[in-house]
């Protein structure tokens, strides 16, 4: 890295605004002086997993000097949902121009790369090969170290893009399309899963909800705009809590409720009994808040820990936040979220999740491979680290 102070080259047009927007500016930013303005470690995360083509560009696993998101849903929109054929094939088309948009938006080139982060599971296989397959050329041809990422340990290390960090240890709640668990955050690439949903994931419910009631495609931020304007109390959809004691959930039930009673009240007039669709996505929004932070709040009193960490697209939902922010707060808990653009899929979190493991001196080779499915465990065990509980 010490060669980074002569590849900098300072004096290229552009490259005093990067050197700001390097610096820490936090309490300990004199401390940093000797390393950090000169000599940051600039990372390149790539995310592929889903509907997202995504790049972006983060000195020192903090300061986002870039995050390019391409998103697929005008691709998707018709036909209600993510076709992994289509994501695969708009990944190969958009890969190289996101990527050259990020360095470009970051102002570095590719010699200015110390590594090179990629998301290899779990997510759609067609579609996380093409991240995989992209990077590894990169690698190759830069002599560039390449770290492979578990997309979820990018999701519950979103939150270090952001000022406002907490320290460890922490709770996380990863809740997006794909995944809803629950984690014990010690350190960087320690994580003990607490919980997980047993069928569908709350990001899907919300999505699957929102095409029942004709809302459309992507459907939790349809679904949230909705219930703005409808009751969370006007109708009582089932909460699965699992047991007294599990911290695992469940959604499917929830969403099968929500499909008959839309039947039901389709039949009877569509809103003639004075329960509009706005109640509906209201009462739906509500059950699966109560779940998720009851749960969450749960998990940090058993662990005695006062910080919670919510990451993933799910995070995005307001009346989630204020939710746990007031429940968790009511236990004089702490917690925090990524802004909207770091909960839902990019790669910043990927570079932030890669420049952990590249400093722990992990290292991807060209034999590779993407997973369809990478629970946590997966990731503790392949780290060495051996014994965590099952669980995603
Ligand atoms: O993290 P993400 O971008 O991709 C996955 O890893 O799955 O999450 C996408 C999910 C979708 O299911 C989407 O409907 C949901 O996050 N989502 C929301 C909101 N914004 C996105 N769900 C509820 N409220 C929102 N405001
Ligand atoms: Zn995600």
């Amino acid at each position: 890295m010490i060669s980074k102070i002569f590849s900098w080259r300072p004096w290229r047009p552009g490259a005093i605004i990067r050197f700001f927007e390097t610096i820490n500016f936090t309490p300990g930013f004199l401390e940093n002086i000797p390393g950090k303005p000169f000599d940051p470690m600039i990372v390149l995360g790539i995310d592929t997993s889903c509907d997202d083509t995504s790049a972006a560009v983060v000195a020192d696993g903090r300061s986002v000097l870039s995050n390019v998101v391409h998103s697929q849903v005008e691709v998707h929109h018709v036909h209600g949902g993510v076709v992994p054929e289509l994501a695969s094939r708009e990944h190969v088309r958009n890969i190289m121009p996101v990527v050259a948009e990020s360095l470009s938006r970051a102002r570095v080139g590719m010699d200015d790369l110390d590594g090179v982060a990629v998301t290899v599971g779990p997510g759609l296989v067609g579609a996380l090969l093409v991240g995989l397959y992209y990077v590894k050329g990169l690698a190759w041809a830069r002599q560039i170290p390449l770290a492979p990422v578990n997309h979820l340990e990018g999701h519950i290390l979103s939150i270090f893009l952001e000022e406002r960090a907490p320290s460890f240890p922490f709770v996380a709640l990863t809740v997006s399309g794909g995944h809803t668990s629950i984690y014990h955050v010690e350190d960087y690439g320690r994580y003990t899963p607490m919980g997980q949903t047993l069928d569908d994931a709350a990001g899907e419910a919300f999505d699957k909800v929102a095409k029942i009631s004709g809302l459309g495609y992507p459907g939790g931020v349809a679904i949230e705009r909705m219930a703005l304007r409808g009751r969370g109390d006007r109708i009582r959809f089932p909460r699965a809590y699992m047991g007294r004691d599990s911290l695992d959930f469940s959604f499917s039930g929830l969403k099968t409720s929500v499909a008959l009673y839309m039947k039901r009240w389709r039949e009877r007039g569509a809103g003639g009994d004075g329960v509009t669709l706005a109640d509906v996505a209201a009462s739906f929004q509500e059950s699966v808040v109560d779940v998720l932070v009851q749960k969450t709040v749960t998990a940090a009193q058993r662990m005695g820990v006062k910080s919670v960490v919510m990451a993933g697209g799910v995070a995005c939902n307001r009346r989630l936040r204020e939710r746990l922010s007031q429940a968790a707060g009511e236990q004089a808990m702490e917690v925090y979220y990524p802004r909207p653009g770091y909960c839902t899929d990019n790669g910043a979190m990927i570079a932030v999740a890669g420049y952990h493991s590249l400093l722990r001196g992990e290292r991807g080779d060209m034999a590779l491979d993407v997973r369809s499915r990478f629970p946590i465990k997966a990731l503790m065990a392949d780290q060495g680290a051996g014994s965590a509980p099952e669980g995603d």
